[in-house]
């Protein structure tokens, strides 16, 4: 490793597409004095259809790279790479590349709120046909309570949707309607619904409207950022090596945010701004390896 373990650099945040943007929102916004180094993998979005293998490889793809700009740490800011591939790259990959690194995913703290917020027990899971089809959810939902009853939804159609601007739009109510429906029809009892998808943020208006008025709708971008704030409480060895703006000098401090697209920038920049709420200029590069 040429980098000397000490050194510090941003926060890597990753995500197939746009969907991880609504992370990072939540992150820089909760831990605002940290710079942070966003990927997306526009050029292969969608992941949610993809092989684990496929999945497995691009995501590998994007931690190394955020490395090799100088990430001390990754957050996976998507649900379909944290289920296919976070568990292969933290046993498997990081041992090999550099132990002192992290790589971490939204899963753990999207489940980890769910028994105090539902009285009746029953859940709903609404991610990508991959995410769904890892019962990644289910299996993490059952270890923090064996009581919880979940049901899965696969909703195929919603990234496409966002990922080419129509979150907004009149055609995006007829699949958010269906897929809401679907849900709801499968178990009437569930009272909590999990959005494990981070592009499903983008939807949430047309998800309220869909859904009846006492489920709640969890999107997750605010429990991982109080996640990561608890994180990086609790290991304040990798807390000083995540490059921060120095509070002492300037309490009002605020670290960069940086963007990476493997897409056309002039193509990301638009979309992206809107996720942000504010302009983004990003870098186009390339992934191999
Ligand atoms: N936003 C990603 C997620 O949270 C995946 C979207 C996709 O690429 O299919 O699962």
């Amino acid at each position: 490793m040429p980098e000397h373990q000490s050194a510090t650099g941003p926060i890597g945040v990753f995500d197939s597409g746009y969907g991880g943007l609504t992370i990072l929102r939540s992150l820089a916004s909760r831990l605002p004095q940290y710079d942070f180094l966003y990927l997306g993998d526009n050029a292969r979005a969608p992941y949610g259809n993809r092989s684990f293998e496929l999945v497995y490889r691009f995501t590998l793809q994007a931690v190394r790279e955020l490395f090799s700009r100088g990430c001390r740490m990754v957050i996976l800011a998507c649900n379909t790479a944290s289920a296919k591939a976070l568990r292969s790259i933290q046993q498997h990959d990081l041992p090999l590349i550099d132990p002192s690194r992290r790589v971490l995913g939204v899963i753990r703290p999207t489940v980890e709120v769910i028994p105090s917020l539902t009285a009746t027990g029953h859940v709903g899971v609404m991610g990508t046909q991959g995410t769904v089809a890892s019962h990644s959810y289910r299996m993490e939902l059952n270890k923090v309570s064996g009581e919880i009853r979940v049901t899965e939804k696969s909703c195929p159609m919603w990234v496409p949707l966002v990922e080419n601007g129509e979150a907004e739009g009149p055609g995006a109510d007829y699949f958010v309607e269906k897929y809401c429906g679907e849900l709801i029809e499968s178990d009437p009892d569930i009272d909590t619904v999990i959005l494990a998808c981070t592009h499903y943020p983008l939807l949430l208006n047309k998800i309220r409207k869909a859904m009846p008025e006492h489920v709640k709708i969890l999107p997750q971008g605010d429990l991982v950022g109080e996640s990561l704030a608890d994180y990086l409480r609790r290991h304040p060895e990798m807390e000083i090596r995540c490059r921060k703006q120095t509070a002492a000098e300037d309490s009002a401090a605020r670290g960069s945010i940086e963007y990476l697209t493997t897409e056309n920038p002039e193509k990301f920049n638009p979309l992206a701004s809107m996720f942000m709420g504010t302009a983004v200029v990003a870098t186009g590069i390339t992934l191999e390896g």
